[in-house]
């Protein structure tokens, strides 16, 4: 089958479009013939082997990864004896980063517990979109962020995976939301529903003197003292992405701020899959659909996860894989 290899790490253009072994599944699992794919930051972090503690996981010196991409949507080809929960023909998506990527590829095995049947109507493409940013803007906004109506709240970064479904997701509730991220995405974001959007690059939303009861960042590269000073009395400041400097200041400062202002920082530890039948009901719904920069051809992979690195990306890249006939 053809897959995207990595062999060392480095920008993407050390990865090769090459053939590898079909995989047949073990007992527990299911052999996905995969359609579409689509490029996260999960995929730009393990091509470079940056920031280094993802080579304490995945090889210090040569990546023990062969295959990138996490979020994928195909039809499953067969399963293994012990399957239940699946059958040849069904249509599913998911996110692989929780047993070891292997996307960008034309064939993936995968244990049965990893994928959930496919939102009904919803086309391989757009599903392929949907699990890591998906996720991490429900487990954010949702679960962790606990979204009231009647809130104020700013999403940093609403211009990306995160940010374009993230602002979906929160369709159901009245709020007043804003958005950042650089002056080629506004139009994009107003689009989509924010009330009010903000260029990162002309202005520093912790520095406008405007008070948010809820703010999801996924690019934290400021100080905790800073978030603390644009959340309203009880608001909760909720990182999902940043340096680990920047990490390490919310996560161990923010129980001790807490416990003297009343307003919550918190670090978001993603949870693949996790929702993911929330996520399909939202798609049923149609109140989220994903905002598709593409879709692009397979062997393109390695040029499109530089584009992604650079930032050039509107929402989600997705690629092609294979036909869905
Ligand atoms: N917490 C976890 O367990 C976990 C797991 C997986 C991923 N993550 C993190 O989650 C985040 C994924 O977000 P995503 O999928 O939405 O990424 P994305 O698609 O790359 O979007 C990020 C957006 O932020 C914008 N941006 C860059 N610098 C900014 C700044 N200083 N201020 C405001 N906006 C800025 C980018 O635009 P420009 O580049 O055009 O400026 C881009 O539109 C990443 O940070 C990733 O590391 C966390």
């Amino acid at each position: 089958m053809k897959a995207i290899i990595l062999k060392k790490y480095g920008l993407p253009k050390v990865l090769e479009v090459g053939e590898v072994d079909k995989p047949a599944p073990k007992d527990r699992e299911v052999l996905v013939k995969i359609h579409a794919a689509s490029i996260n930051d999960w995929d730009w972090g393990l091509v470079r082997g940056k920031p280094f503690v993802i080579r304490l996981f995945f090889g210090l010196r040569k990546p023990r990864v062969r295959i990138l991409g996490a979020d994928i949507a195909g039809t499953i080809e067969a399963v293994g004896s012990k399957v239940t929960s699946f059958k040849p023909g069904d249509e599913i998506y998911c996110d692989l980063s929780e047993c070891g990527s292997g996307g960008f590829a034309e064939y993936v095995c995968i244990p049965e517990k990893i994928p959930a049947l496919k939102p009904s109507g919803m086309s391989f493409n757009d599903a392929a979109a949907l699990p890591h940013a998906g996720l991490l803007a429900l487990q954010g906004l949702v679960e962790m962020g606990k979204v009231k109506s009647g809130q104020r709240i700013l999403i940093n970064g609403a211009g990306g995976g995160v940010g374009t479904l993230g602002i979906q997701i929160l369709k159901s509730y009245n709020l007043k939301t804003t958005g950042v991220d650089s002056a080629e995405k506004l139009d994009l974001m107003k689009s989509l529903g924010y009330d009010e959007v903000m260029d990162y690059k002309k202005l520093d939303f912790t520095g406008t003197g405007e008070k948010y009861d809820l703010i999801l960042d996924t690019k934290t590269n400021r100080s905790a003292v800073k978030y603390i000073r644009c959340l309203e009395r009880n608001g909760t400041y909720i990182t999902v992405g940043a340096w680990m400097n920047r990490l390490l200041d919310i996560f161990l400062t923010g129980p001790l701020i807490s416990l003297f202002t009343g307003k919550k920082l918190k670090v978001l530890f993603h949870q693949p899959n996790k929702g993911l039948e929330q996520l399909s009901k939202l798609a049923e719904k149609g109140q989220i659909q994903p905002v598709v920069d593409g879709p692009y051809e397979f062997e393109k992979i390695p040029e499109l996860l530089q584009y992604f690195g650079e930032g050039r990306h509107k929402g989600k890249i997705v690629v092609e894989v294979g036909d869905s006939e």
